[in-house]
């Protein structure tokens, strides 16, 4: 069975954070989490994470998905590999994929077609290189008539082997038998004093075994990040990366500024994004939407023809044609329904709001269940916590809550139900009744005259 092993043992010292680096994120997501995908969408589900500085934090976001080795010294990418070799024993039958887990644009075509070239080469090991028009630092390809004969380090590097552009990107097939037998065999005897995995390849050739080079077409798999400016590049790579694709599929973008649209986002055609907005995780957006300007949404589901404005959006399902604008902020497990009108300074929390329902102004519903084309009064406000429990308010189908009505849940208002302003409704309404709760309104007469005199 083919496994992988990723690297993540760095700390990135010049990111000047007391995180490993692989945990730093790129379009919301650590790096590490990009490339694990790219082995779970390549159906390799068999990985081991080599963690080192500040390893715990590596198992608390991996959180069981993948195993993890400890490498308790930094002794260079060799010896971060020997410390998964119980891993590679538990079946030494297939491949073994070796990553960096600070290279987060490694994806599911370069895996596939490098295990391609890899078997039909019988490869011992094969190493996925690219060329690069600034190969400074990284390891260069020696290639030879017969094929190549060696990765050689940049600080080991003769002036004559630094011209070369061509890479290694840091990832690599092996055939996990002779991976096992290869680490073996690896010495420190080099300038940085480290345990090179690069050395795998010229000690298979000198025993008589395949090795290879596969060229990825896309040299961005080598991209990492070195420090904050580099996170800043990949970030900002990504970002275009996935306005592109969205923009192939026929999203309207006038202006970019600001928009942040995470990779696992799907937008429908015809849609339009506006300038600072932010879609996070798991939200799929239907046609011919307009979102934004400014705007939030995280794990949303929206349909069609539906305006989010200047509002922030999470964890909620909002149906075709609704708009939600100006400063709303709908809160997680809400669902508005067909035709919904949210605005102006709403707060939704947990709550149905039933088709054609209107809520404008400065009201807040939380734990309610609010039928179909009710009219709910500014001022509103849901009681939905008596300091110990929550609970829900029901509005029946076509109710008018005046301005300035408190619902003290749990309430529940039948069909058609008005409340006058300013009520407090702390019993069920039945269909079709007033409900109103108002002392008389005293007024005397000449009041400010008598109180104000010396200053009118
Ligand atoms: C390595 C390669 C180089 C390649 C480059 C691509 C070697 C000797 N060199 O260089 O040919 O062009 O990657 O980026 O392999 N790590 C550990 N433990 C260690 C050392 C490293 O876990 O003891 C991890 C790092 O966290 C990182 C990865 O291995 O994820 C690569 O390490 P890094 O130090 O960046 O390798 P380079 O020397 O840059
Ligand atoms: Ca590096």
């Amino acid at each position: 069975m083919n496994k992988a092993i990723i690297l993540a043992g760095g700390q990135g010292k010049r990111m000047k954070a007391d995180m490993p680096k692989p945990l730093f994120k790129v379009l919301g997501e650590p790096m590490l989490e990009w490339v694990v995908s790219a082995c779970e969408k390549s159906e390799i589900n068999d990985i081991c994470v080599v963690k080192g500085f500040r390893g715990e934090m590596i198992d608390g976001y991996l959180n069981g998905r993948c195993k993890t080795v400890l490498q308790a010294e930094r002794l260079g990418t060799g010896h971060a590999v020997m410390q998964a070799v119980p891993f590679l024993k538990e079946d030494e039958s297939g491949n073994t994929l070796v990553l960096n887990g600070d290279a987060p644009f490694i994806d599911e075509e370069t895996i596939k077609n490098s295990l391609a070239y890899h078997c039909e080469n019988n490869n011992s090991v094969t190493v996925i290189t690219a060329d690069l028009e600034n190969p400074y630092g990284y390891g260069r390809i020696i290639r030879t008539e017969k094929g190549i004969s060696g990765i050689v380090e940049q600080k080991d590097a003769s002036e004559e082997q630094r011209s070369i552009k061509e890479v290694n990107s840091g990832a690599y097939w092996f055939k996990t038998a002779d991976l096992i037998t290869l680490l073996d065999k690896i010495t420190n005897n080099n300038v940085q004093k480290e345990y090179y995995l690069t050395d795998t390849i010229s000690i298979a050739i000198s025993e008589g075994k395949n090795a290879g080079a596969y060229k990825s077409g896309n040299p961005d798999i080598i991209k990492g990040a070195n420090d904050r400016k580099d996170l800043l590049n990949l970030n900002t790579y990504a970002r275009m990366m996935v306005i592109e694709k969205h923009l192939a599929n026929g999203v309207e973008f006038t202006c970019t500024d600001g928009i942040i649209i995470e990779r696992d986002v799907e937008i429908g055609t015809g849609t339009e994004i506006l300038p600072s907005t932010i879609i996070r995780g798991k939200t799929r957006i239907g046609n011919n939407c307009i979102i934004g300007a400014n705007s939030v949404i995280e794990n949303c589901t929206v349909g069609d023809n539906v305006k989010i404005d200047s509002s922030q959006v999470y964890n909620s399902v909002v149906e075709n044609n609704v708009t939600i604008e100006h400063y709303v902020h709908i809160r997680p497990d809400s669902h508005i329904k067909t035709g919904a009108y949210i605005s102006d300074f709403v707060e939704i929390k947990n709550s149905v709001i039933g088709e054609k329902t209107a809520v404008s102004h400065l009201v807040y519903i939380g734990d309610s269940d609010v039928g179909k084309k009710v009219n709910i009064g500014a001022g509103t406000v849901t009681v939905n916590y008596d300091g110990i429990a929550k609970s829900r308010c029901i509005i029946g189908d076509k109710c008018f809550i005046g301005c300035n009505t408190n619902l003290i849940a749990p309430v529940k208002l039948g069909k058609a139900v008005y409340t006058a302003a300013g009520t407090t409704v702390t019993k069920d309404i039945p269909d079709y009744a007033l409900a109103i709760d108002r002392s008389t309104l005293k007024v005397k007469e000449g009041y400010t005259l008598r109180k104000l005199k010396s200053q009118l």
